[in-house]
């Protein structure tokens, strides 16, 4: 088995966003047009039904936790079925929830050696105490199996590739040029397997463009997880709640030639989830034209509490 949840389906800030005012965010409040609030990016998967691992720490992560049992405390006073965190970079809405799990939790936390050195450089997530936390880096394009803090394997392998992105936000230098000192493993994707059935699907929360190299490698791929920002690459501006572009921000477009929908649709994909979903993208709107478009394209649109089983 291979289960997935969805803790958090929305991009940064959520949806919505707490100071945002724009035709989702107000749809949400009001309860209209079919749109559900969304918490920020985070999934977690278990091949066992039992041990968990979370892929991003949301700054949602308390509130994702209450409102899906099956992260709830189970089994002694002191219990979480959360055994690790892998982290596909270093922005806030995929890290600030590692904060949440202080409390002297056994836990083991994967990432690029780039990722672990800004938790190192900050010295709040030192809370996350040695003695219970492990701090593992993860090689790219190596294939290893999650392993909890007992060193005990979970069932699930994991090979992470370097996709198309950006640096964090708050890590942006603007002296070092116009990619703000971006390196590679600043933005990475996920290959997530169940080690014994050989099922496996792809987590990639953010991708700035469709490369040649990433085509063939998710082709014919049984389920895409992939980064649904924007419907389209100015879509804060248009829609006056900013300035900054997709591309600025590291994500590549919904729509449009140089967009997801088209770069997919050769691609074989079985099943084309949007995730890591901005508040201002009218794909959340149940009845909308985009949203229609999307779904004519076999896309789906995920949402928080939604649970796949590969
Ligand atoms: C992003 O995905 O572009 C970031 O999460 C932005 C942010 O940190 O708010
Ligand atoms: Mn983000």
């Amino acid at each position: 088995m291979l289960k997935i949840l969805i803790l958090g389906s929305a991009a940064g800030g959520g949806s919505p966003q707490w100071n945002c005012n724009s035709d989702v965010s107000k749809a949400v409040r009001n309860g209209s047009n079919g749109t559900s609030p969304r918490t920020q990016s985070s999934i977690a998967v278990t091949a066992n039904d039992d041990e968990w691992f979370l892929f991003n720490a949301s700054p949602d992560l308390g509130s994702q936790i209450l409102n899906n049992k099956q992260m709830h405390p189970k089994k002694n006073l002191r219990h979480s079925p959360i055994s690790g965190v892998v982290l596909t970079n270093g922005d806030v809405d995929h890290v600030a929830g590692l904060l949440t799990l202080r409390e002297r939790q056994s836990l083991t936390v994967y990432a690029h050696r780039r990722v672990h050195s800004v938790l190192k450089e900050n010295s709040i997530f030192n809370v996350l105490n040695p003695d219970y936390v492990d701090r593992r880096e993860m090689k790219m394009n190596q294939k290893f199996e999650l392993r909890n803090k007992e060193g005990q394997a979970v069932g699930i392998e994991v090979e992470a590739f370097e996709v198309p992105g950006k640096i964090a936000l708050w890590l942006e230098d603007e002296s070092k040029g116009e990619d703000f000192g971006t390196e590679d493993g600043d933005t990475i994707g996920l290959k997530i397997s169940s080690k014994s059935e050989k099922k496996s699907f792809y987590y990639i929360p953010a991708c700035a463009k469709m490369t040649d190299k990433l085509a063939d490698r998710i082709k014919g791929a049984e389920m895409v997880l992939f980064d649904g920002t924007l419907w389209k690459n100015n879509e804060m501006a248009s829609s006056k709640v900013g300035e900054k572009t997709g591309q600025r921000m590291g994500h590549m477009n919904n729509s449009g030639d140089d967009g997801s929908i088209e770069a997919f649709k050769n691609l074989d994909v079985k099943r084309k989830i949007f995730i890591h979903i901005n508040t201002t993208n009218p794909i959340l709107l149940q009845n909308s034209k985009e949203r229609e478009t999307v779904e004519l394209n076999g896309w789906e649109v995920s949402c928080d509490g939604m649970e796949i089983n590969l």
